[in-house]
């Protein structure tokens, strides 16, 4: 007998989360409903997914504040704002650290940091502290491979209707690219709007997949 189809239910503090027998949390899955939680974060407190209900999400993670890879991923982020808030979606960063600690080092990056011709970059969007890792552990941020204390770097593309879309899971030497990022939630928004699928390589304007691969089923 395998035991990797095997899992237990084991009730930890905050709630009832399934672990499989090696001890590994289940990681969310695309088209399940975002889980719930309460954060503090550097511009005040979060009730999630209520506060966004009605916006697109992408709730991504970081492995460590104060890191180069990470700064300038916030930076890379910031600089495309405009672009997210024109797709009516909300960022939301999380690290493994106290919001005292992340507040400094988004201060830091305002004030000090220079990357690729941009300094004097304003981070807009809010970063929670998750000190005690219960939403990085809900959410499968945690790869025990990489780190028990730290978060890989996590995206979560969650739609206004709460429903996980896209997952992207990078490690912590290589950062984000946050161009294709926003390629991905466009074709989903497309997707949506259109009952359409989204080739390879698609850049926003060019032809897209007509039925849908879920529309056949209803065509037939
Ligand atoms: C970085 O952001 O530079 C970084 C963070 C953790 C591990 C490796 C790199």
């Amino acid at each position: 007998m395998t035991t990797d189809s095997v899992s237990l239910e084991l009730t930890l503090p905050t709630e009832k989360m399934t672990l499989s027998q090696n001890g590994a949390e289940q990681m969310p899955v695309i088209g399940e409903k975002a889980l719930p939680f309460t954060a503090s974060t550097t511009q005040g407190p979060i009730h999630f997914p209520e506060d966004f209900v009605g916006k697109w999400v992408i709730l991504f993670s970081h492995p460590a504040s104060f890191t180069p890879v990470c700064t300038t991923e916030f930076m890379r982020f910031a600089e495309l704002m405009p672009d997210f808030e024109a797709l009516n979606t909300q960022p939301i960063g999380l690290a493994v650290d106290s919001v005292p600690s992340i507040i400094g080092w988004v201060r830091e990056i305002e004030e000090k940091v220079k990357f690729d011709g941009a300094e004097h970059v304003h981070i807009p969007f809010p970063v929670i502290g998750d000190v005690k890792m219960e939403i990085a552990h809900k959410y499968g941020m945690i790869h025990k491979g990489f780190s028990d204390t730290k978060t890989v770097r996590a995206v979560f593309i969650i739609d206004p209707q709460s429903v996980i879309r896209a997952i992207l899971y990078y490690p912590a030497s290589s950062g984000r690219n946050f161009e294709e990022i926003k390629r991905l939630l466009i074709s989903l928004q497309v997707v949506d709007a259109f009952d359409v699928a989204t080739p390879a390589d698609w850049q926003p304007g060019k032809d897209v997949i007509v039925p849908s691969p879920n529309s056949c089923e209803k065509a037939s």
